[in-house]
């Protein structure tokens, strides 16, 4: 491990030191993952927040006592962060928890136990837009530069927890077998519902229609963007600027049509299908 300016580079991958240390990476490598966990992974701004919010709900059956009350970095903690450490250990089962990390360096005790995953993926070139945006507002990360600037560093995966697409990648060869759930982003936007749905029925926890309910509209972008417990308003200015941009920023579609110009789409095209190509995964952006 090395520590580079704003990052500690772990495996190659960098990890802000604002939410990492060595302390909580070497908590993570040891840490012992329980049968009845939950981990949703996801490469960063891919949807991870929002799995903060539905996890506990489909796990408590609706309460929405903890999404109103914990912060969701404490509420589903990433496991390499440093208040994994403060909080994991106390947590009753059934625990959920997210994590950026690549198959390969998940700790040993993960391969060994029968804790679930869910993961989930966004089309690289929204994730790109969003990162964009939140490396402007997040003052613990490298100012971006230009767009294009931005969009070279992305591809050679001079980014948080390096290429889009060696996560993805990384996440699809595994032995996990039924203890693992694929869903995008974009599957939840269209229909959050039977993304919920499906959820409830991998871990094992049926919901009634009235719990299912209450979920999908306390998970929705303008609920969720007006709960201070999920919209990192209780951050400082001086270390997220929420000014410059929300963390929930648009939640949507499709915004790299506003973002890329047709020859930074053929360029961002062009690396993401070479790297894929020794692999036989397929989403439904490719069409685009
Ligand atoms: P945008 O910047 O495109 O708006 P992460 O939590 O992994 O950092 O991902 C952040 C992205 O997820 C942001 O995307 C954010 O707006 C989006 N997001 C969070 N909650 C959402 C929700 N309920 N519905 C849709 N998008 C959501």
């Amino acid at each position: 491990m090395e520590k580079d300016g704003k990052y500690i580079v772990y495996h190659g991958l960098l990890c802000p030191k604002e939410t990492h240390s060595l302390d909580s990476l070497k908590y993570f490598e040891e840490f012992n993952v329980r049968d009845d966990d939950v981990i949703a992974i996801t490469y960063p701004k891919s949807g991870t927040i929002w799995m903060q919010e539905i996890l506990p709900l489909i796990l408590n059956g609706g309460d929405l006592t903890p999404v109103h009350t914990i912060p969701n970095w404490d509420r589903v903690p990433w496991l390499e962060e440093t208040r994994a450490a403060l909080v994991l250990d106390n947590k009753p089962s059934p625990r959920a928890m997210v994590s950026h990390m690549p198959y390969h360096l998940m700790p040993p005790t993960f391969f060994s136990s029968k804790a679930k995953v869910i993961y989930v993926a966004r089309n690289p070139k929204d994730v790109l837009v969003s990162s964009f945006y939140f490396h402007q507002m997040a003052r613990f990360l490298d100012d971006p530069g230009t767009f294009e600037e931005f969009l070279d560093k992305f591809l050679a995966g001079q980014v948080l927890f390096g290429k889009w697409t060696d996560h993805v990648k990384s996440w699809r060869k595994n032995d996990l077998g039924d203890r693992i759930l694929y869903v995008t982003y974009e599957e939840m936007v269209k229909d959050l519902r039977g993304a919920l749905a499906r959820f409830s029925k991998f871990l094992g926890r049926e919901l009634t229609e009235q719990s299912l309910e209450q979920i999908v509209s306390h998970c929705t972008f303008n609920t969720m963007k007006t709960n201070d417990m999920s919209n990192f308003s209780l951050i400082p200015q001086d270390i997220m600027d929420n000014k410059k941009s929300a963390f929930l920023r648009k939640g949507i579609v499709g915004d790299w049509k506003n973002h890329l110009s047709p020859e930074q789409e053929v360029k961002f095209n062009t690396v993401i299908k070479q790297e894929m190509a020794d692999s036989n995964i397929k989403f439904a952006w490719d069409e685009d």
